[in-house]
């Protein structure tokens, strides 16, 4: 609907210029990318189907609460077979309990491991080998925030933060592909962030991370096409989670998420992205704008959020 409101203004706009190559950009060459960006969001989703998590081996780094932890719930009662990874061993154990209790007909794998950790990385590997010998999907969700003016914040945060959202992906990603590779159409779910789209003030390592994550899978889709790997790319925007109590450094963490969804529909909308091949979901109608508005006008949206992040930077002042 965005896109046909916008084609349709296109060509008001169009009618009242005179010069002839402006004109022609906006009604034929933009109408023809449109369409042609509909045609290629069609080829893949055709050859993304069918594919449903019902009976499939999913693992899901972070599962030990928020997003992470009510995926796992909604796996298990689709009749996906988990592996579940996370630092904290107790909140873990629950997770995989409670997996259990919803269906016991599915196999609930609990893994300590920190992503960071190339070694216990490897041996969770070889768990998941011993025990399944196969791989469908990895979603790539564990992740760590922050909150903190860049000139104030101590830099080891910005590694840490890089480490756990980046590398910690792409090292998972890595052990992964051998057993990815031997099924068709595995899948690989990143859960990013709005902010991976759109930069705001006091996030400057999140958002790198975030960023680091857009391109690092968009060129791992070129090498996997062939495969029928896909690749979906989500950004969430405010989901209620643990995420602002675990943010790493001396920062704020009261934020106004009243307008934020839950961790079961944000799991419930991820789902439904991996199932049909997404390449990318965007929650909602202004996320959506927000991503058009930076393929077409990416001034206006980078003028928006400084001013937007204006008032981050005045509210972080005021809560220290
Ligand atoms: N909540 C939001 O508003 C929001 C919005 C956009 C995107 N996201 C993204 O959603 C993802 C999940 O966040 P959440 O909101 O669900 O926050 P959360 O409740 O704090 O969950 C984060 C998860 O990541 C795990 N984790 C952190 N560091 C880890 C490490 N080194 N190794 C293994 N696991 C690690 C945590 O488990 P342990 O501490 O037990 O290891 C936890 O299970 C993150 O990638 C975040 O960037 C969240």
């Amino acid at each position: 609907m965005v896109y046909v409101t916008i084609i349709f203004v296109s060509l008001i706009i169009a009618a009242s210029f005179t010069e002839s190559l402006v004109f022609v950009f906006f009604t034929l060459i933009y109408p023809i990318l449109y369409l042609a960006n509909v045609y290629f969001r069609r080829k893949r989703l055709n050859s993304a189907q069918p594919w449903s998590i019902n009976e499939k081996v999913i693992l899901i780094t972070g599962a030990s609460s928020g997003i992470g932890k009510s995926l796992a719930y909604l796996c298990a009662k689709n009749g996906a077979n988990i592996i579940i990874c996370a630092r904290r061993t107790e909140m873990l154990s629950h997770v995989a309990e409670e997996c259990r209790k919803i269906n016991d007909s599915v196999k609930v794998l609990k893994v300590k491991c920190d992503v960071t950790n190339e070694f216990e990385v490897s041996q969770m590997f070889e768990i998941i080998k011993t025990t399944f010998n196969r791989l469908d999907c990895i979603i790539l969700n564990a992740g760590v925030s922050m909150g903190e003016q860049f000139e104030d914040v101590d830099y080891s945060i910005i590694k840490n933060i890089m480490d756990i959202n980046y590398f910690g992906a792409t090292n998972v990603t890595h052990k992964a592909l051998p057993l990815l590779k031997n099924n068709k159409k595995s899948r690989i779910l990143v859960v990013n962030s709005i902010i991976g789209i759109i930069p705001i003030p006091l996030r400057t390592g999140y958002t790198a991370s975030k960023f680091a994550l857009r391109g690092f899978f968009e060129s791992l889709q070129g090498e996997l096409w062939k495969d029928e790997i896909f690749v979906t790319m989500a950004y969430p925007g405010s989901v209620k989670t643990e995420i602002n109590q675990n943010r790493l450094g001396s920062n704020p963490r009261e934020l106004d998420f009243s307008d934020a969804i839950s961790s079961e529909e944000c799991a419930r909308i991820l789902i439904e992205g991996i199932s049909r091949g997404d390449k990318e979901i965007l929650f909602t109608n202004r996320n959506r704008l927000v991503r058009l508005i930076e393929g077409i006008y990416p001034e206006l949206l980078a003028y928006f959020a400084c001013t937007k992040g204006k008032k981050h930077v005045n509210l972080g002042r005021n809560n220290q």
